[in-house]
């Protein structure tokens, strides 16, 4: 997993090119990604919402177009950013939780399929549309599945979605308006590998669907898990779309109606594209640890100190395996930033081919949630970006400069 190139290009070439901090994604790899999934449910008629949020870069959105796949999106500024990718308004799924309706009034005029998560904004709706927009709605199915707490959305407590046991409000609601509702949406977590987990989600939405006489759509979610280093496993996505696809038809066969299949991935689709090119700073030797200190921190890619991820880490600029040493991987924010998190979700030491100051430390999985849920933080600049197509790299983001954080602020 330690590729030290992209499309040939060596990750030292990039970081030298266009300095780091730097994003890198490989277009290839998305590409690869999009065939894997349709692959694992051919003969279902399937359309992929990219969970936009992932990674909403411009270049990426069009790449995502060009090769077919929709976008879902949170807030009506991911929906505008969609749509100057080049989306129609139909292309997109507008998939919100706790958000002002007249967010959702907003999507509805640019032509969006709003998907509804809450029994008052149903209601709004209908007072709203009637029957003249249609809608689908989000199902909370009490379901546990997800890498850790934070990323779980169908359990029970999560604030996502309307509860699975709410089946005579909905109905009564969408009975009261006449609301048009083509679909049915349900999305369980991020990082599943499990295909049990799937199955139960898409089991609970299939069981509560009978009562819905005109569905056209079937939304399964995302949260297909990627492998973040050598020994961690993926999904098998081939397995988990036998058994989607398996459930979806014994569904459809028993609902009397051919459905469309709609799945929204974000990582699965984006998260190994990327690569994240830092510096080292200093190598500081203490008596207790060897701190590898890179020029990045919480405030670039927040993953590892928010939710205990694991991203794997290598020395771009050595090779040499003779000499390895363990160092704990940190950034230079005035806070714990700490890289090398292991499986457990605690911080620890990685073992890197030996480092030297300046040498270009790079972090794997970091095309997925990296760039997205970056901050000025410190007031430090966000990191550029580039992408990796055809043999030759582009920036698609370039790098700040002190006007981006001033440019909103007024000395008054
Ligand atoms: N659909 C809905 C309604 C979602 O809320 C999400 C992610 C997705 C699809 C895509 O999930 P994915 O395929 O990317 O797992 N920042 C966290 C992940 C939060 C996911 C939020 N919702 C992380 O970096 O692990």
């Amino acid at each position: 997993m330690a590729y030290y190139s992209i499309q040939n290009i060596p990750l030292t070439d990039l970081a030298k090119e266009f300095g780091t901090p730097l994003y890198v994604y490989d277009a290839d790899k998305i590409r690869e990604k999009i065939s894997v999934l349709r692959a694992a449910f051919e003969g279902i008629d399937l359309t992929i919402k990219y969970a936009a949020k992932a990674n909403t870069n411009l270049s990426i959105l069009r790449l995502m177009r060009e090769n077919g796949v929709d976008m879902d999106v949170v807030s009506p500024q991911e929906l505008e950013i969609g749509l100057i990718a080049g989306y129609e308004g139909s292309n997109i799924t507008f998939t919100p939780s706790g958000v002002h309706f007249s967010e959702i009034e907003y999507a509805v005029s640019k032509g969006a399929i709003v998907n509804l998560d809450n029994l008052s904004v149903l209601e709004k709706f209908g007072q709203t549309y009637g029957s003249s927009q249609p809608c689908l709605i989000r199902i909370k199915p009490h379901v546990f599945g997800g890498g850790n707490e934070k990323i779980m959305t169908a359990h029970p407590e999560s604030k996502f979605g309307i509860s699975i046991h709410q089946k005579a409000e909905i109905l009564s609601i969408v009975e009261q308006y006449n609301i048009n509702v083509i679909g049915l949406h349900q999305h369980t977590g991020s990082d599943i590998k499990d295909g049990k987990t799937f199955e139960q989600a898409a089991s609970a939405l299939f069981d509560f669907a009978y009562d819905f006489k005109d569905l056209q759509i079937i939304d399964l979610g995302g949260g297909f898990k990627v492998p973040y280093s050598p020994e961690d496993p993926g999904v098998n996505m081939h397995e988990v779309g036998q058994i989607m696809s398996n459930a979806f038809r014994a569904f459809c066969q028993k609902y009397g109606r051919e459905l469309r299949l709609w799945v929204e991935p974000g990582k699965f689709l984006v998260s190994e594209s990327g690569t994240f090119l830092t510096e080292t700073n200093v190598v500081k030797r203490d008596p207790v640890k060897t701190f590898v200190g890179i020029n990045s921190g919480l405030n670039h890619l927040i993953r590892p100190m928010m939710y205990g991820s694991y991203h794997y880490i290598f020395n771009a600029s050595n090779q040499d395996s003779s000499k390895q040493e363990d160092y704990r991987v940190t950034g230079y924010i005035c806070e714990t930033d700490t890289f090398s998190f292991d499986f457990n979700g605690k911080q620890n030491e990685r073992l890197l081919n030996e480092v030297k100051e300046g040498d270009i430390i790079a972090l794997a999985n970091a095309g997925a949630y990296g760039f997205t849920m970056a901050s000025h933080y410190n007031s430090r600049f966000l990191p550029a970006e580039v992408l990796v197509d055809g043999g030759k790299a582009r920036v698609i983001r370039r790098r700040e400069t002190l006007e981006d954080i001033l440019k909103n602020q007024e000395l008054s």
